[in-house]
């Protein structure tokens, strides 16, 4: 079995992420490392032990990452963010306090200890902004070329953004820390906004988890109807909520779900577009390409595997 690490700053989607990987035999969850941006960190490391532990996984190790942008000072939820998550991150629905503590060592260190440990078979699966990763990359260069993939949810190539014009959130977050992951040689594939945005999950999917009786399942179709109805405020014509984080999780454990285009990346950090993810001109002839991006999603195969894992998750 792969390892995997989820860097996410514990939203919805993010939960959905963690459920999906718990629910998938082909991967281990070696650990969970925090970041901010639905959520600011403290809650979102809050979040994925208390989730862990609902899910039936205490033994999933939760460290601390960096709280803001590496280029900024602080770090404040930006509205958008609490809409669409709740406050909490979460719906607003409460979920038992955790029983354990975040670990010691920090998520960086984490991070470049795995890819010591685990090398070609660590998958890095991050779904909120890069900084840990692109800080573990500062540290410790040759993870790059350690570890087998990094699979993020970020971006998009053929979308518009959804924070700004141009602008996806967990780019938005911490431009420069994508910029510096997409240039460093990661073996890096985007799943963006141009596939995350067609696989939509409705009430119908969720009242089935409500449905098993159990109290995780009752409580993650709460939480996730919190975050459908959101959307039918912000996106009604999509007719349901963004698979985003999850859709990452599935693609690092079957690439096939997608259509995959070799192009390495970059980020505009300063310019007009700021935020955009764009393929980067220096690097377009380069005939080694280190970078992938989903661009085609086989829908109903990514939806039919979603659900099955994690309404058999929540109903032990
Ligand atoms: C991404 O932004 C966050 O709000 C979600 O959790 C997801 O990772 C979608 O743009
Ligand atoms: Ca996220």
């Amino acid at each position: 079995t792969k390892k995997m690490i989820l860097d996410l700053d514990t939203g919805v989607d993010d939960t959905l992420a963690i459920a999906l990987a718990l629910g998938s035999p082909e991967v281990e969850l070696i650990g969970i490392t925090g970041t901010y941006g639905n959520v600011l960190l403290e809650q979102g490391v809050r979040n994925a032990l208390a989730l862990t532990e609902m899910f039936g996984h205490p033994e999933v190790k939760v460290y601390a990452g960096l709280p803001h942008a590496l280029k900024r000072d602080g770090f404040e939820v930006e509205e958008i963010s609490a809409f669409t998550h709740g406050k909490n991150g979460i719906g607003e629905i409460e979920v038992p306090e955790p029983t354990r503590q975040v670990e010691e060592q920090n998520a960086v260190d984490f991070i470049i200890e795995a890819a010591e440990k685990y090398g070609k078979d660590l998958i890095l699966v991050p779904t909120g902004p890069q900084t840990n990763i692109a800080a573990a990359i500062e540290k410790k260069p040759e993870i790059v070329d350690m570890i087998g993939a990094e699979v993020l949810m970020g971006g998009a190539l053929t979308q518009p953004g959804n924070v700004s014009p141009c602008s996806e959130a967990n780019i938005h977050q911490d431009p420069a820390a994508a910029d510096y992951v997409f240039r460093s040689g990661m073996p890096a594939t985007m799943v963006g906004l141009d596939v995350t945005l067609q696989t939509l999950l409705t009430y119908k999917d969720t009242q089935k988890w409500r449905d098993t009786g159990t109290f995780a399942g009752q409580k993650l179709a709460d939480i996730t109807d919190y975050y459908i109805k959101a959307y039918e405020t912000t996106a009604p014509h999509l007719g349901g909520c963004g698979l985003h984080d999850p859709l990452a999780v599935g693609v690092a454990i079957d690439p096939t779900l997608v259509d995959l285009l070799d192009i390495n990346m970059m980020v505009d950090v300063d310019g007009p577009t700021y935020g955009r993810t764009i393929g980067d001109p220096d690097r377009l002839n380069d005939p080694h390409k280190t970078m992938k991006v989903a661009v085609g999603v086989d829908v109903q195969r990514f939806l039919d595997m979603f659900m099955e894992r994690i309404t058999k998750l929540v109903a032990q």
